[in-house]
């Protein structure tokens, strides 16, 4: 039997994590979120002081900087590195990081690696157009920016991030901008995706759209 590969995209704040994690552990899939990889370089680039435009340090670090997932921790080079790569100053260049086409192509590439021989579900921006077109589910979920940053706004005063909802707001409308105007694989709805507006559903009720595709294909 092939594996099954489940593609989740969408824009910050969709709800795609939360409901990757919960459909992984139903189907017990392996979850693999490739933002936090983009976000893992991003963090090694602002803590080293390495210049985005400067391409050919960025391909040296791409060569040798090791990424590691391992449940809910995400290893940059062995250290823990799960709460810092959330922060403000991470959300705020991730963005022109991911625009960098060897930033991309090297992450596409250890992005199938990892799913290799697996059963997957994979989160982020191009999982159903460009690391996985063949994916047998792909879903695109979307919800309103306001809702998005409403939901962004409450993980940050969990979490006691001095910031308003103005400025989650901004934040996220200036990330999609970027997302989806890159020249490098943009991010766009796969023609064969399914469109999910999570704007008043509840965690349960995409969960539950998301696993009847499931159950069709497997
Ligand atoms: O959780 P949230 O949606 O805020 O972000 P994320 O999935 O962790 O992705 C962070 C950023 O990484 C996105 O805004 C994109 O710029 C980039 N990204 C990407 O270009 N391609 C992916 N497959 C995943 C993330």
């Amino acid at each position: 039997m092939n594996n099954i590969i489940v593609a989740i995209d969408g824009p910050a704040g969709s709800g795609k994590s939360t409901i990757a994690k919960i459909i992984a552990k139903k189907f017990n899939f392996t979850y693999i979120d490739t933002g936090a990889m983009y976000r893992m370089i991003t963090l090694y680039l602002l803590e080293n002081n390495i210049d985005f435009d400067d391409l050919k340090e960025i391909e040296k670090i791409l060569n040798t900087v090791n990424l590691d997932m391992q449940g809910d921790k995400f290893y940059l080079n062995n250290i823990d590195v799960t709460t810092k790569i959330r922060e403000k100053r991470i959300n705020e260049n991730v963005s022109k990081v991911a625009s960098i086409k060897i930033v991309r192509s090297n992450l596409v590439d250890l992005q199938r690696k990892v799913s290799n021989n697996k059963n997957v579900i994979l989160d982020g921006r191009d999982v159903g157009t460009v690391i996985f077109p063949n994916a047998q589910v792909k879903i695109f979920l979307i919800a309103s920016s306001e809702e998005r940053a409403r939901r962004r706004y409450n993980e940050f005063l969990e979490k006691k991030t001095e910031i308003t909802y103005e400025e989650v707001l901004k934040s996220i409308k200036e990330r999609d901008h970027i997302d989806s105007t890159r020249d490098e694989s943009p991010f766009v709805k796969a023609n064969d995706a399914i469109e999910l507006d999570s704007t008043n559903l509840t965690i349960d009720d995409v969960v539950n759209f998301i696993s009847k595709e499931i159950e069709k294909v497997k």
